[in-house]
């Protein structure tokens, strides 16, 4: 397959609500006023995410509604998909797909990506379905035949009252996953649709938001160097095994990920992710990618 070119996200859940097109649509301008340009790929029926783009100030983003055919089987969503992500990535830094999951789409969609975030609250009866639509794509995270795309599990909507929960270090995910800060509950997020951006809003929501979208940018770092380290071990003229490939050590995305924190930890003089724990690394049910936020859960300190 070509190597991608430019960084995807799939943003998806089988569940209705959870947050999809407030994200697509946010992180879309926030990228954007990061300086990459950015095509919102909205493969949605209702267009919710790319109606907030089109009707809300206009702050550079490309739009595209590309509705799925979901009715007409075979691979035909899988064909379209692909076909309209290709072409919006050749000319875009980022694409953003805001999709509602269906089973009628084939699961080789997700090898498209290189991000794919899946927002759920953090209410046990909505992590259990998260569980168990992650429990039926376990073989596109695992793959070793195909470069999985890097896991977000995104806690959304969260209340404040459940920044105590320990939810996240006591629910068993079945894959490995990166835990970006959460994004808060508030009316004034509701209020913000087709108006304007979350990332402009001046409350703990506003603010929420940015942190996540921080945490998108960081984990399109790790993603990039990943993609340059299995560039190099494609062209490497003499095969021979090193550390990233033991299968008892730390895995490739381990290695980046503890020095991309060190990193960090020096730029800013304080770490971003904790260091990884050795149960963490043997144990890949709980995320590789350790943010603050579960730090505090773990701590049952929020
Ligand atoms: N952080 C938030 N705080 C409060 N309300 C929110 C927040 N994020 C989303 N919402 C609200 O939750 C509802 C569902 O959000 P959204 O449409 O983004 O979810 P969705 O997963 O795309 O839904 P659908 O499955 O219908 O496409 C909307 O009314 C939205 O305004
Ligand atoms: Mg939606």
């Amino acid at each position: 397959m070509r190597e991608k070119a430019s960084f995807k996200v799939l943003v998806t859940s089988q569940k209705g609500g959870v947050g999809k097109s407030t994200i697509s649509a946010n992180l879309a301008a926030y990228l954007k006023s990061q300086g990459r340009s950015v095509t919102l790929l909205d493969f949605d029926n209702h267009g919710s995410s790319s109606s907030w783009l089109t009707r809300a100030p206009n702050v550079g983003v490309v739009i595209q509604h590309k509705p799925l055919p979901l009715d007409q089987g075979g691979n035909r969503s899988l064909l379209d998909a692909r076909l309209h992500l290709r072409r919006a990535a050749a000319s875009s830094d980022v694409v953003i797909s805001d999709l509602t999951w269906s089973n009628s789409i084939a699961g080789e969609l997700m090898f498209e990506y290189d991000l794919v975030i899946v927002p759920t609250s953090v209410s046990e009866i909505e992590l259990a379905a998260t569980v168990g639509f992650l429990n039926h794509h376990r073989w596109v995270f695992d793959s070793a035949i195909h470069t999985p795309p890097m896991l977000l599990l995104s806690p959304t909507r969260v209340l404040a009252e459940q920044m105590d929960s320990d939810i996240f270090s006591r629910q068993r995910f079945p894959v490995r996953f990166i835990l970006p800060p959460p994004i808060l509950e508030a009316q004034s997020a509701k209020k913000m649709f087709e108006r304007g951006y979350l990332m402009d809003m001046p409350d703990a929501c506003g603010q929420s938001f940015i942190e996540f979208g921080k945490a998108v940018i960081e984990a399109q770092t790790i993603s990039e160097a990943n993609k340059r380290i299995r560039q190099m071990q494609r062209t490497a003229t003499q095969p021979r095994r090193s550390v990233l490939d033991r299968p008892n050590s730390l895995s490739n995305r381990d290695l980046l990920l503890a020095r991309h924190r060190a990193h960090k930890a020096n730029q800013m003089g304080t770490p971003v992710f904790a260091p990884p724990k050795a149960q963490e690394i043997q144990q890949p049910v709980i995320g590789s990618l350790v943010s603050r936020f579960l730090n505090k859960l773990a701590a049952g300190v929020a």
